[in-house]
């Protein structure tokens, strides 16, 4: 019996296993908030309703302690998950002492430390449940389009995007790499299949520390036969649509219980704007607005909000400090002033984190030079413009990968997409249409120094039964990351592997 059926209890005598989230004791009464991963339920042990052995049992339910509890489930509209189990029996399993993770703010790389633990937290459990959902999604999605899943070996011999960035590894005495994306035997998959899709691990050595890069994610990457980038950019917004849609029937809660806006969510049903990179880049440089929104001069003005606030934050955490040292004020009142200076600690923290970015943001794109990549600030400049995924087609072919199929209409570009998740989340999806012309695959392979013979195979795919083809890939968590409107890529994957991260 699960805390997700209760409804299917009701009144009705059970027994729940889980773990104690939560205990509290008042005169003759335990609660104990169980959790069992599928919810949390009130307990309620009454001295009266149960032997002193059992109450005494109850008492020694400290945080995290293992149990099985018996009772009657009563409706009760306040109580969390809207009902309470009125205990009969307890059982303790192992009574866990001294959980390291109190209710108290610990700091991130203890918790990142205690990540096997940390994943019992409600915020946590509700993200890997809106991960679920939207893994399960995709699924959906491109099994109904008629799409199959292949999977591509992750020991690879070649580079797909760039050699910077492979993860070395001895393959019985030969070097091979860590798959960095599928594409390249997704591509061959699809003259096999038609509509394929792989989604697996990738690994990528980025030696940086942004809230974007993880060294080890999840891909998932559809290529296609007879589509172009037209038809890619109309496939990316469809799947996009009905993932986050599957997300808004299926996780309300979980979207709750981590504070998440919906809204913007909701908005997903707008269409995603189309941008060409010169598009783009005439915004991001303050050259064009959106909607009557200027890039540049919004950014000024919030970074003068944003020091107006921490003037006014600081001034009251002075303030309520100066209080609490008053002379005979009663404990509960310090107590509450002490509260409120920590709420307004963390949010002069997230105050002081804009002033440092904002002056980075305006930075980069005041410097932007046109021709080059979108660095991670140019894409948040960009995407708080935005309510919704926006998509930037029609890249300078120098800075995008050797495989992207140069614009026949203008050759200085590829055709190449991104798409941009909103609120300044950035890239999400990297995909585009494939260069089918033989000798301008070459001459790239050859620009980017890449081994040609590791490439003959790829090259195959040109020399028999060519077909025009497009493809994307969608980083997990990099949408798991938006949809959950996380500060950071790291909670949204159980055990994240990044630069200096390697444990638990
Ligand atoms: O833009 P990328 O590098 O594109 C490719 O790998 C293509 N071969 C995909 C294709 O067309 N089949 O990566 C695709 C996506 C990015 O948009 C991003 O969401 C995610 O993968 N990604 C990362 N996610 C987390 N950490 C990293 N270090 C990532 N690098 C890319
Ligand atoms: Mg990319």
């Amino acid at each position: 019996m699960y805390i997700k059926d209760l409804s299917k209890y009701e009144s009705q005598e059970i027994t729940l296993k889980g773990w104690a989230a939560n205990k509290r004791e008042s005169k003759g009464l335990v609660f104990i908030i169980l959790r069992d991963g599928t919810g949390l339920c009130q307990c309620v042990v009454d001295s009266n309703n149960v032997s002193e052995t059992i109450f005494n049992e109850a008492r020694k339910a400290t945080l995290e302690t293992s149990l099985s509890i018996t009772g009657k489930i009563v409706k009760d509209e306040k109580q969390i998950g809207g009902y309470e189990l009125q205990a009969t029996n307890i059982e303790l399993i192992q009574v866990a002492v001294d959980y390291p993770i109190a209710k108290k703010e610990h700091g991130i790389e203890f918790l990142m430390d205690n990540r096997h633990l940390w994943l019992r937290s409600q915020r946590q459990w509700a993200i890997m449940r809106i991960r679920n959902t939207i893994i399960f999604a995709i699924h959906k999605f491109f099994q109904n389009e008629g799409f199959l899943q292949m999977d591509a070996p992750l020991f690879t011999g070649n580079a797909v995007e760039g050699t910077s960035t492979l993860f070395e590894t001895d393959f019985y005495g030969e070097a091979a790499y860590l798959s960095q994306s599928g594409q390249l035997y997704g591509e061959a998959m699809a003259m096999a299949h038609n509509k394929i899709y792989t989604f697996g691990p990738t690994f990528r050595a980025e030696k940086s520390k942004t809230r974007r890069h993880l060294s080890e994610f999840w891909m998932i990457e559809p290529e296609m036969a007879f589509h172009d980038i037209f038809d890619n950019m109309d496939l990316i917004e469809h799947f996009l649509r009905a993932v986050v849609t599957d997300v808004l029937n299926a996780n309300r809660n979980e979207l709750d219980i981590i504070g998440r806006d919906t809204n913007m969510l909701e908005n997903i049903v707008k269409p995603f704007p189309r941008l060409t990179y010169d598009e783009a880049v005439k915004i991001i440089k303050g050259e064009e607005d959106v909607n009557g929104v200027n890039a540049i001069s919004s950014l000024e003005n919030e970074l003068a909000d944003v020091k107006n606030s921490i003037a006014e934050v600081q001034k009251e955490v002075v303030e309520r400090e100066e209080k609490i040292k008053t002379p005979g004020m009663k404990k509960g009142e310090i107590g509450f002033n002490q509260a409120k200076i920590d709420k307004l600690k963390q949010e002069l923290a997230d105050l002081e984190e804009q002033e440092r970015n904002i002056p980075q943001w305006l930075n980069s794109a005041r410097t932007f030079k046109y021709g080059s990549d979108f660095g991670g600030s140019d894409e948040t400049v960009l995407t708080r413009l935005f309510d919704v995924p926006i998509m930037v087609y029609n890249w300078p072919h120098e800075v995008k990968a050797f495989y992207l199929k140069r614009d026949p209409e203008n050759s200085n570009f590829a055709r190449g997409v991104d798409t941009l998740a909103p609120e300044g989340y950035g890239e999400i999806v990297g995909g585009g249409e494939r260069e089918t012309d033989l000798n301008l695959l070459v001459e790239k392979i050859n620009e980017h120094q890449l081994p040609m013979e590791a490439f003959e195979w790829y090259l195959d795919l040109r020399r028999y039964g060519s077909v025009p083809h497009s493809g994307f890939g969608l980083g997990l968590e990099r949408l798991v990351t938006w949809v959950c409107k996380l500060p950071h890529v790291r909670e949204s994957i159980p055990f994240p592997r990044m630069y200096g991260r390697l444990k638990p």
